[in-house]
């Protein structure tokens, strides 16, 4: 068995140098692409930060595998997963908001044993290692102790992709927003997790993520004390279709608010 928490301080030496390498790029922009739309967003800080992260593991790991949003490196006997986001927020990052980060969590046999979410630009570090805690620059974190979503802060995001679930999904934001202190849409999924395990927010949901934007900030709020969970309470998919992250007070009055024939279709979704 492996030391989880030696691996976590390597993966935040590389989060921390590839959050380096991002802001090198910050406001000097030269190749801003779409992928599935005009909203979809990669760049050259993309690239260069993956190229680093992807270099570091496979210097220092070469058996594992790396599953990265821009480029995986597959190694069918690994037992371990690297599931990296070289630049989590790239439309932020596109437009100097500075609400962006590195993310890299580490599976072991299809569980998440560790976790980093760097935002280079106010260096702050979420980090966790399994059964650890969750921590912020060395300090500990822990989910806020709110037991009501009537006074609750709650984050979102939305998908790229607008289709009818993508319209529906404005429905469960209006009933979330009438239902709590507010919803805040921040653009960086990684650092929405971080926020809830750190007790600034009480819930996140969101729908068609992937797993390289949800792996390692679960993983830290679960450290912190906090639930996920698929939509209707069940287990998460690793995949992020339909993610549900909370306090753990707050998570069945969540469930509540989304069980409701309207919402169906999510349910009935791929995933
Ligand atoms: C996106 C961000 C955003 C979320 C999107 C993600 P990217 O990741 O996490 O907050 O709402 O669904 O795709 O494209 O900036 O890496
Ligand atoms: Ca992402
Ligand atoms: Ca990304």
């Amino acid at each position: 068995m492996m030391d989880w928490r030696s691996i976590a301080e390597f993966a935040e030496e590389t989060a921390r140098a590839a959050g380096q390498v991002l802001l090198d790029h910050l406001g000097k922009l030269k190749d801003i692409r779409g992928k599935s739309g005009i909203n979809d967003l990669v760049t050259e800080a993309d690239l260069a930060s993956e190229d680093l992260i992807t270099q570091r593991i496979q210097n220092r790991f070469p058996d594992h595998s790396i599953i990265s949003e821009e480029n995986s490196v597959i190694l069918p006997d690994s037992h371990i997963n690297w599931v990296v986001d070289p630049l989590d927020g790239t439309t932020n990052f596109v437009h100097q908001f500075p609400e962006f980060a590195v993310s890299i969590g580490v599976q072991y046999q299809n569980q998440t044993v560790a976790g980093v979410v760097f935002n280079p630009v106010f260096n702050q570090c979420f980090s966790a290692s399994l059964d650890g805690g969750a921590y912020l620059n060395g300090s500990r974190v822990k989910v806020s102790d709110t037991s009501e979503l009537a006074t609750s802060l709650l984050l979102t995001g939305f998908p790229y992709k607008q289709d009818e679930l993508w319209e529906t999904n404005y429905e469960l934001f209006k009933l979330f927003y009438r239902n709590s202190h507010g919803v805040r849409r921040l653009g960086a999924a990684s650092l929405d997790l971080c926020y809830v395990a750190a007790g600034r927010f009480e819930g996140f949901w969101e729908f068609n993520l992937q797993s390289w934007d949800i792996c390692a900030g679960e993983f830290i709020l679960r450290e912190a004390g906090g639930k996920t969970s698929d939509w209707g309470g069940g287990k998460l998919s690793p995949k992020g279709f339909r993610v549900l992250a909370t306090n753990g007070k707050i998570h069945q009055q969540m469930i509540k608010v989304i069980d409701q024939p309207e919402f169906d279709i999510f349910r009935n979704s791929i995933g």
